[in-house]
């Protein structure tokens, strides 16, 4: 046995990793906690930094050119104060834009999160197939490129939806959210075409499936739905490797950038994902 000065622990060292890692997950807003839950469940060791710019939610309605720079900036500012081993970008939004200039930027590994076409695409046996995204993830070349080179036996509908990342944001903090404004938004994605039917909906924005049993019941029809998280947990374990041997699970906090003080409901979302330290670091948009 000998300590590891770093973590504070006593552990075998030729078992076990140095120290724990720090996993950085990032988001505009509250979405990045549906991947937060997978990560934690592959590396419950692992001590964890949710972060989220809140100053400048929604992401979906920046320009391509603000949301690199905004990205950019915040992130040279969560490095320096959380110093992660690891960075998971938990937003669709900004993973299919903002990535190639991190990995420039950076040294550290980049996770994203990017619209789950290739699944999607591989699942349908109807060909109708519906990605869900925000307006800005619908607009990236990227998002294009992922359908041109994975989705080629199927039709895909892009669908931008303007107001479900706030429906969710909204009811996750307690809210009272419509149902009818939830339909709206996702009937676009249920197509009828020659006798066949949309069976299957890629999930790409993280906010989505905080929203999940709702759109269960109010689909016209039963679809998959795909959410992206366990595909990005395993990405981080590849990269990372498997959880070390350790006692106790990692520390959690949660980093926002707005400034303003959480309500109560939404603190108690947060802790519901083991996030009871809140911080703030704050950076107006
Ligand atoms: N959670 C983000 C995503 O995955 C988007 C929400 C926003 O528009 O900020 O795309």
């Amino acid at each position: 046995m000998q300590v590891d000065l770093l973590a504070g622990n006593c552990h075998r060292s030729a078992v076990m990793p140095q120290r724990r890692p720090t996993i950085l997950l990032f988001d505009s807003g509250l979405g990045g906690l549906t991947v937060l839950s997978e990560v934690v469940a592959s590396r419950p060791d692992a001590d964890i930094v949710y972060a989220a710019d809140d100053a400048a939610f929604p992401y979906g309605r920046l320009s391509e050119a603000a949301l690199v720079a905004r990205v950019l900036t915040v992130m040279e500012r969560l490095v320096a104060r959380f110093h992660p081993d690891l960075v998971v970008i938990a937003c669709n939004t900004a993973s299919t834009l903002v990535l190639p200039a991190l990995r420039a930027r950076f040294s550290i590994p980049f996770v994203g999160t990017v619209p789950a076409v290739k699944p999607a695409a591989a699942r349908s046996r109807s060909g109708l197939v519906s990605v869900l995204a925000t307006p800005g993830t619908v607009a990236r070349d990227y998002t294009r490129g992922l359908i041109e080179h994975y989705a080629g036996g199927c039709e895909v509908t892009l669908v931008g939806a303007t107001r479900l990342a706030g429906l969710a944001e909204a009811a996750l903090k307690g809210e009272t959210i419509a149902d009818s404004d939830v339909l709206a938004e996702i009937a676009p994605c249920f197509v009828a075409r020659d006798g066949r039917r949309t069976d299957v909906v890629a999930l790409a924005c993280t906010h989505y499936p905080l929203l999940l049993a709702r759109y269960r019941r109010l689909a016209p029809w039963p679809v998959e739905w795909i959410d992206p998280a366990p595909a990005v947990a395993r990405r981080v374990t590849q990269l990372l490797g498997p959880a070390g041997d350790w006692r106790d699970a990692g520390e959690a906090c949660a980093v926002f950038t707005a400034g303003t003080r959480l309500s109560g409901p939404a603190r108690i979302a947060l802790a519901g994902f083991g996030l009871a330290r809140i911080e703030i670091e704050a950076m107006p948009a």
